[in-house]
């Protein structure tokens, strides 16, 4: 009894001292052992919640950074440089490299650009960078400057969950216990209520958490990273937030649904086939009217973004087919990539100079066509098709990561995020 009774006050001292650190120093830099939450690795999250640590752990969130993700890190090599050394600029703007806002959170807290310097830098968003995001005050700055990834947000030293542990009443009740009976279910060590815990030998710190559902439940959780962000001139790159169409469903009814009792945190997108075939209702219909056969595709977008939505190189585009009965290919909407030869097929967001002809995201200066699916958009394709022979018409969407030109330009790739992804197929006997 009076051990226990000891380890509660030295629990709740050591608390009551880490919580002293952190009001004097609110970036929680303390002077003992004990880590301002932004560095905790996600690998200390793991110890307790394992299946979240593996969603998250596949998920782009956990390759956010450019020692991962080679898509991200051949761009940020270009208009940055490395990844692991320190004092590296922004190329264009000489500034702090505002990439790691968004993809290195934990560093940009820091002010560092040597992304190999701790777990919790190369992890990207991790646990905690989502977990500490404490209130979004939206993405306009001062001066119609953009605030972007982190500085979007307020933050605390102090995890944010979407309920929390309101323990109150509790401690109301329990009059009698000195403690309030405050981490009295010692079944599952919860280093939320409890300070400092142990767990198969291995010392926890101490995770304060508070409740917070206004912004854990709401695209608040995610918009200081995914509104908008503009180019050095000013066009809108990576823009799925002021895509979206005032809807009342929020991002995390698709993007975390409840997955063996618990928010799934896979957060599956355009590296994600599953995510990528449910976005879409694709049908073909075909009717012969003389020698022709009407063939009438319909694509329909699921989503209150566009589709494809994100990166603006991301783009889906349409392969329509006739066959005979010998399974020889007798009629093409296109030969190859259909962008030169039926463009109405080709879904995309495309950026230009200021000739207007196509330019890169770092270079261009205007919007160039933008063809993808609006929110909830159905699109409907007419092709007439010459009916003699046929008798299979089969249409297919393919997703890419990249436009052809970048999977030309970037042979470095590895092969499955160049390839084309069929993600809807549909086809009419005739
Ligand atoms: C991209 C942001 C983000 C990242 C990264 C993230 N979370 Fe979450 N997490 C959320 C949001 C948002 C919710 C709330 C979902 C809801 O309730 O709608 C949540 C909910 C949770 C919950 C409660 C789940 C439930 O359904 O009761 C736990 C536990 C959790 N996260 C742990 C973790 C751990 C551990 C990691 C790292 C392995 C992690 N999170 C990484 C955003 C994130
Ligand atoms: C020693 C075990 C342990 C560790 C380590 C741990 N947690 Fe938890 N966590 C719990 C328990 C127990 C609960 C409550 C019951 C549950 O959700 O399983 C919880 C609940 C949560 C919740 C849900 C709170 C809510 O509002 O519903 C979040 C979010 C969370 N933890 C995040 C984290 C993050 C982030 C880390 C790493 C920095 C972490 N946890 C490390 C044990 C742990
Ligand atoms: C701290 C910034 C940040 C927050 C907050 C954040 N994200 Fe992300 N998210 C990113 C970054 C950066 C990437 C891109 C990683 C890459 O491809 O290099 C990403 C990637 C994604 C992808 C996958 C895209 C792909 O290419 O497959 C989805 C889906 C996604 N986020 C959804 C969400 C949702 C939903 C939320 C809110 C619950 C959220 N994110 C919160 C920064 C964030
Ligand atoms: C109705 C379900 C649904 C809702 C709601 C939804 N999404 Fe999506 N999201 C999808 C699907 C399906 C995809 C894959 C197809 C695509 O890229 O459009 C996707 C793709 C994405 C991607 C991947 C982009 C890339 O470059 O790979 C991001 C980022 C994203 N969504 C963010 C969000 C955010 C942020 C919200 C909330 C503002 C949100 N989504 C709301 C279903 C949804
Ligand atoms: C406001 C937050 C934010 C900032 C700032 C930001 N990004 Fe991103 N970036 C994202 C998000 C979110 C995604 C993934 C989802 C999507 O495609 O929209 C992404 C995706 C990417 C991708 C595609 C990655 C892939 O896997 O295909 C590249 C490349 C990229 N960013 C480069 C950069 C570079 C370089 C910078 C700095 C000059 C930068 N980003 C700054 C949020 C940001």
């Amino acid at each position: 009894m009076e051990a226990a009774f000891a380890s509660r006050t030295y629990r709740v001292l050591s608390y009551t001292f880490s919580l002293l650190v952190l009001l004097i120093n609110p970036l929680g830099v303390s002077a003992g052992t004990e880590k301002p939450v932004h560095q905790i690795s996600s690998e200390v999250c793991q110890n307790c919640h394992k299946e979240i640590y593996k969603q998250w752990k596949g998920s782009m969130h956990a390759q956010s950074t450019a020692l991962k993700d080679p898509i991200h890190g051949t761009f940020y090599k270009k208009v940055v440089g490395s990844p692991i050394e320190e004092g590296v600029k922004h190329k264009a703007s000489g500034k702090y490299p505002i990439c790691l806002q968004c993809h290195a959170p934990n560093a940009a807290v820091d002010k560092t650009t040597k992304l190999d310097a701790k777990p919790a830098y190369s992890e990207g968003v991790n646990c905690v960078a989502c977990h500490t995001l404490s209130k979004f005050k939206g993405t306009s700055g001062k001066n119609g400057k953009l605030l972007l990834g982190l500085k979007a947000y307020e933050r605390k030293n102090e995890l944010q969950g979407p309920q929390g542990f309101n323990q109150g009443l509790a401690k109301l009740v329990a009059a009698d216990d000195m403690f309030g009976g405050a981490g009295s279910d010692d079944s599952k060590p919860n280093p939320h209520t409890q300070g400092e815990v142990e767990l198969d030998g291995k010392k926890i710190p101490a995770l304060p958490m508070a409740g917070n559902p206004g912004l854990m439940k709401t695209n608040a959780a995610c918009m200081g990273c995914h509104d908008k962000r503009n180019n050095p001139h000013g066009v809108p790159l990576c823009q799925t937030g002021n895509e979206y169409a005032g809807s009342n469903v929020n991002c995390q009814s698709c993007h975390m649904p409840i997955a063996g009792g618990m928010a799934d945190h896979g957060m599956g997108g355009g590296h994600n086939h599953a995510m990528l075939k449910r976005s879409v209702v694709f049908t073909l219909d075909a009717v012969k009217e003389g020698d022709n056969l009407n063939a009438t595709v319909k694509l329909k977008n699921m989503q209150p973004h566009s589709l494809p939505t994100g990166a603006p190189f991301r783009n889906i585009y349409l392969k329509l087919s006739a066959y005979d009965a010998q399974g020889n290919v007798v009629w093409q909407n296109a030969e190859g990539h259909p962008a030169k030869d039926d463009s109405k097929a080709y879904f995309a967001y495309l950026l230009a100079n200021d000739k207007g002809d196509p330019a890169m995201p770092p270079t261009a200066t205007q919007l160039g066509a933008d063809t993808r699916l609006k929110p909830y958009e159905e699109r409907i394709l007419s092709y007439n098709i010459p009916a003699k022979g046929t008798v299979l018409v089969r249409g297919e969407l393919f997703y890419n990561l990249l436009w052809p030109v970048l999977v030309n330009k970037f042979k470095h790739l590895p092969e499955d995020l160049v390839a084309p992804e069929s993600i809807a197929v549909a086809e009419v006997n005739l």
